[in-house]
C-alpha cells in the first residue's frame, strides 16, 4: 500500500523541496511504495521552480530537484496525505491550525530528534547545504522507521 508524505515549509522554495527530493531517493533505494510531495504555507512563490541555491546544494549530492513546482498547502492535503511534515515548529503550529476535523494525516516535525532546520532563505550557500545535511538525517530515520513497519 502506497504511504503518502507531504514536507511543508513556509516557502516551498529551499527546505520541503529539498526534503522532497531526499525522501524520494531514500524511499526508492529502500524500495518502499511511496509518493512524495511538497507544499508551503505561503502562497509567494506558486509556480516557481525551487530556489537556485537549493537546485545547486542538492545538486552537488546528486539530487535533481528543477522539475518541482511550488505549490501553497489546500484543505484536502490533511485528507489526501498519511503522514505531514513540517520543517520548524512555526511550520507545525501553522499546520496544527489548519488541519480541519478528521483529518487523515498525522503530522510531525520532519526532524525526529525535535531539531527544527532552519529557514536558509536569507543566507547563502553553506546555510543550504547547512540545511539539506540536517534534511539527509532526518529523512534517512524517516525512511528507517518506514522500512521497519512494512508489513512482511
Ligand atoms: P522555505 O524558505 O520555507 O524553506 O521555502 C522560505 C522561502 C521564501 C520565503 C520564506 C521562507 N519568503 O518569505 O518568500
Amino acid at each position: 500500500m502506497t504511504t503518502r508524505i507531504l514536507c511543508v515549509c513556509l516557502g516551498n522554495i529551499c527546505r520541503s523541496p529539498m526534503a522532497q527530493g531526499v525522501l524520494e531517493r531514500l524511499g526508492r533505494e529502500a524500495g518502499l511504495d511511496l509518493e512524495i510531495d511538497s507544499a508551503g504555507l505561503g502562497s509567494w512563490h506558486v509556480g516557481n521552480p525551487p530556489d537556485p541555491r537549493g537546485l545547486t546544494a542538492a545538486s552537488m549530492r546528486g539530487y535533481d530537484n528543477s522539475a518541482q513546482r511550488c505549490r501553497q498547502i489546500v484543505e484536502e492535503d490533511f485528507r489526501r496525505f498519511d503522514l505531514i511534515f513540517g520543517m520548524d515548529q512555526s511550520n507545525m503550529e501553522r499546520l496544527r491550525r489548519l488541519a480541519p476535523g478528521g483529518a487523515r494525516a498525522t503530522l510531525r516535525l520532519f526532524h525526529p530528534d525535535g531539531i527544527e532546520i532552519p529557514d536558509p532563505y536569507y543566507g547563502n550557500l553553506e546555510d543550504y547545504d547547512h540545511a539539506l545535511d540536517l534534511i539527509e538525517a532526518a529523512g534517512a530515520a524517516i525512511i528507517g522507521e518506514l522500512a521497519a513497519r512494512r508489513p512482511g
